[in-house]
C-alpha cells in the first residue's frame, strides 16, 4: 500500500485520496465505503442500530484487511482514536499522512451533513472540542502532517507525491 490518509471529518481524505491514487496510478479505497459494503447498511444505520463501539469494531477489522491490499486508503475521521488502530498504523511501514484543516474549513464542509452521525449528534462547540482532542492522536499516528487550508486538492497531491518520492520514505 502506497499511503494512508487520516484526518478529521471534512478534511478531504476521500477527495485527496482518489486524486492521489490516480496520480500514483493505483487503486483507491475508502474505509467507510468498505465498512458499508461489509455491513450492508449505511454508517448512520450502523451507529443507530448497534452504537459507536460496534462500528469501531467493524472499522478495526476492515482497517486490518484494507492494509493488506494495494493503493491509497482514506480512513474515517475516528480511525486513529482507537488505540489498537494507532498501533497498527504506527507499526506499519506504510506512510500515514494527516490532512490538517482549520476549524473554519471543517465547519464549512460538514455543517448540515446528514450522513455523518457525529455531525448529527454534536453541537458545533462539541464537534470542535472533539476535533481538538483528536489532533494529538492524528499527530501521533502521522508520518507527514499536511496543512491543507491554503491548497487545492491538486496542490495537496503534488506536495504528498513530492514527499513520497523522498528516498527515506518507506512503502509497503
Ligand atoms: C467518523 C468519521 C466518518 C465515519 C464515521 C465516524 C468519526 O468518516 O467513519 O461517521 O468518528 O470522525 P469521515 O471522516 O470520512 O467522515
Amino acid at each position: 500500500m502506497e499511503a494512508i490518509l487520516i484526518g478529521f471529518m471534512g478534511s478531504g481524505k476521500t477527495t485527496v485520496g482518489q486524486l492521489l491514487a490516480q496520480r500514483l496510478q493505483t487503486a483507491h479505497a475508502d474505509l467507510d465505503d468498505l465498512i458499508v459494503q461489509a455491513a450492508g447498511r449505511p454508517i448512520t444505520q450502523i451507529f443507530a442500530e448497534h452504537g459507536e463501539p460496534y462500528f469501531r469494531g467493524l472499522e478495526q477489522q476492515t482497517l486490518r484487511q484494507a492494509m493488506q491490499g494495494a493503493g491509497v486508503l482514506s480512513t474515517g475521521g475516528g480511525t486513529p482514536t482507537v488505540a489498537a488502530n494507532t498501533t497498527i498504523l504506527t507499526h506499519s511501514p506504510i506512510p500515514v499522512i494527516w490532512l490538517q484543516a482549520s476549524d473554519a474549513t471543517i465547519l464549512k464542509r460538514v455543517t448540515g451533513d446528514t450522513q455523518r452521525p457525529l455531525v448529527n449528534e454534536l453541537k458545533v462547540d462539541e464537534l470542535l472540542a472533539l476535533k481538538h482532542r483528536r489532533e494529538r492522536l492524528y499527530a501521533a499516528a502521522a508520518d507527514l502532517i499536511m496543512p491543507t487550508d491554503a491548497l487545492t486538492p491538486v496542490k495537496i497531491v503534488q506536495a504528498i507525491t513530492d514527499w513520497l518520492a523522498q528516498p527515506q520514505v518507506h512503502r509497503a
